[in-house]
């Protein structure tokens, strides 16, 4: 198998009239993908959904070597989740902070995990301290240099925001956590997929992403992945028998490694899918998709900023496959419908969804438009035609009328 062979519409099962740039909320699974859960489902219907676990044990099992050779590290650091939030929750709330404690966090962070660190604060007075952005708009690691004291306990920052095209510095930001000691969380929901995603390079603690997103897996999966380095001093904020073992009547062991933030009961369908979506990703390689999705977002914004009346919102020195932008002239939302009467799908971003980043940069309502491999130029073009078409006076005036 050719990487390029998989830079074409032929894994898709069907529409080959839509085109599909909404790869950030839910990308489109390949065949193989599909077929992994529909054989699962299968079975399970067949001889029993706990027989089929057994009978495809290994295979899960695989699941777990998959995502470390994804990310590069070790199957016991991992754990197979629901979903990228279960995931980051899981991890968080296992940490022991304590009042006075510092979060250090970014200015692209997502709505959840930022109130996540709301609650905390309420709950238990750890201080919040947001580092500010360079120029380019990507995280300062000289400001968060300079931010760092013995009360910082967490760095927990976003790679790639839900709001755009941003890449935050991983890599350099994990430099400065590992030389002060200090924990760190990375949520890597938007970029695993799309680019590679090593932990070991990057030096986090924590990771956390999804299936449905660029790797194409089904929704309802996601993993964890939580160092070795680290993860005896996280006692999970949930157990059950599954993540620990009760062992007297009055004491319990958690299970060794990540596999303590697992619970009992699972999509075994899902995940083996997740799993066939990351082997997927791998045969082609996560460089080439970088490559690819970048480039044809790069060629997306060009040609948006020839617009008039739109204007491109992505930000940061190197920008990836999230293409963000509005228009002067209709909403967001709007266009999101109307784009949908061209088969085309995008999505709308809003400002609650990263509010520091959106308030900072009076980022109104965005329409995002997120590109894959199976994506090409030819339906980038499309797209500008439609945006042409239902920008213009005409269009306007026959939706006023
Ligand atoms: C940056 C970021 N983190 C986390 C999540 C949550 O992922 P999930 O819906 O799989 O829990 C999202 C979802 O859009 C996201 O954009």
């Amino acid at each position: 198998m050719t990487a390029t062979s998989h830079f074409d519409q032929s894994d898709l099962v069907a529409n080959k009239n839509l085109i599909h740039f909404n790869n950030a909320g839910a990308s489109l699974m390949p065949k193989t993908v599909l077929q992994t859960q529909i054989e699962h489902l299968t079975l399970e219907a067949s001889i029993g959904g706990y027989e089929a676990a057994n009978e495809k044990s290994a295979q899960i099992e695989a699941v777990y070597q998959s995502v470390a050779t994804l990310i590069n590290c070790q199957a016991e650091e991992v754990a197979l989740v629901e979903n990228a939030t279960i995931a980051w929750m899981s991890a968080f709330y296992a940490i022991d902070f304590q009042s006075g404690d510092r979060i250090l966090t970014a200015e692209a962070e997502y709505a959840s995990n930022f109130l996540a660190y709301l609650q905390l604060k309420r709950e238990k007075g750890v201080i919040i301290d947001v580092i500010p952005s360079n120029a380019q708009g990507e995280i300062c690691c000289q400001s968060l240099e300079a931010m760092i004291d013995d009360k910082v306990k967490l760095i927990s920052i976003t790679h790639v925001p839900t709001n755009g095209g941003l890449v935050n510095p991983a890599e350099a930001v994990g430099a400065i956590a590992k030389k002060h000691r200090i924990l760190y969380l990375l949520d890597a929901c938007q970029s695993v997929g799309q680019m590679p995603v090593d932990v070991t390079a990057i030096g986090c603690d924590i990771l956390t992403a999804t299936s449905r997103k660029y790797l194409r897996g089904p929704r309802g999966a996601g993993f964890l992945y939580v160092s070795n380095k680290v993860v005896d001093n996280l006692h999970p904020a949930m157990i059950d028998l599954r993540a620990a073992k009760w062992t007297e009547l009055d004491q319990y062991q958690l299970q060794p490694g990540a596999r303590r933030f697992e619970n009992w009961e699972n999509n075994y369908a899902a995940l083996l899918g997740m799993g066939c979506a990351i082997d997927y990703a791998l045969q082609i390689g996560l460089q080439q998709i970088a490559e690819r999705t970048f480039e044809l977002a790069r060629y997306s914004r060009e040609q948006l900023s020839l617009l008039e009346s739109v204007q491109v919102y992505d930000i940061g020195s190197q920008q990836c496959a999230i293409v963000t932008f509005a228009s002067s002239k209709i909403a967001a939302a709007e266009l999101v419908k109307a784009l949908k009467s061209y088969r085309i799908n995008v999505s709308c971003s809003s400002p609650s969804s990263t509010l520091l980043d959106a308030t900072r940069r009076q980022i109104p309502d965005l329409v995002r438009a997120s590109v894959h491999y199976f994506n090409d130029k030819s339906q980038v073009d499309h797209l500008l035609v439609a945006l042409q078409k239902i920008l213009s006076a005409e269009h306007l005036q026959t939706e006023q009328s």
